[in-house]
């Protein structure tokens, strides 16, 4: 399963990457906006900024909410680093330009998607890329992760390449469940993707392991 990180937190995106383990980026305007990225000159160049820490895709996300807007704002996007993959919302018009960027050969990500149904749409119009939300189907009593389930059986029916992107990816046993079910890819917050790193039988392990090795010297 390959782990992106989502944030537009340039500090964090370093640690993650320092890890080696870091294959990819997902960003959003609410997350552009906690960093204090604002304006286009400047969202633009932290999108530079983003693609220079990262070796995979950064997910770059159009604003328009009309076809003609979001090809328009996709293309910019695009032509700033062959790594962004635009990123388009579940309606209509985010369903055909995944059509018309796709056909260009232009990657994309299909966002805010809640559903079975709107992932087999993304995959019927070649995104790159479904991100299914389950956090914030968690946050309303609904199962994320039985989302995950029912679009891995779809597009395993009919072999689609869209990846399944589990989004909004909130802890760790979100990270392990969506590797269990066969999701392509995580994106999730550094606290998530380090989380997965503690167990306190290493830490006591480790500790007695060096305690014995001081005795011996
Ligand atoms: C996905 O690309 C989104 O940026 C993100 O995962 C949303 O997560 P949230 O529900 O924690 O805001």
């Amino acid at each position: 399963m390959k782990f992106f990180i989502d944030t537009a937190n340039l500090e964090q995106i370093k640690e993650a990457q320092a890890l080696g383990i870091l294959d990819g980026v997902t960003t959003n305007p609410s997350l552009m906006a906690k960093e204090g990225i604002t304006g286009e000159a400047n969202i633009i160049n932290h999108y530079k900024a983003i693609c220079e820490e990262v070796d995979g895709h950064v997910s770059a996300e159009v604003i328009s909410t009309d076809f003609e807007g979001m090809v328009k704002e996709g293309e910019v996007l695009a032509s700033l680093n062959p790594q962004i993959v635009v990123k388009l919302p579940m309606i209509a018009d985010g369903v055909k330009a995944c059509k018309y960027f796709s056909d260009k050969g232009i990657k994309t990500n299909v966002t805010l998607v809640f559903s079975a149904g709107q992932a087999l749409l993304a995959a019927k119009a070649g995104a790159t890329y479904v991100s299914p939300f389950i956090g914030r189907l968690d946050d309303i009593s609904t199962d994320g992760l039985n989302l995950i389930s029912e679009i891995r059986l779809i597009y395993d029916n009919y072999m689609y390449d869209t990846q399944i992107l589990a989004a909004s990816v909130r802890h760790t046993m979100h990270i392990i469940d969506c590797a269990k079910i066969g999701a392509d890819v995580m994106t999730g917050p550094l606290s998530a993707i380090t989380g997965l790193l503690k167990h306190p039988l290493t830490d006591s392990g480790l500790a007695k392991f060096l305690a014995d090795y001081q005795k011996g010297h």
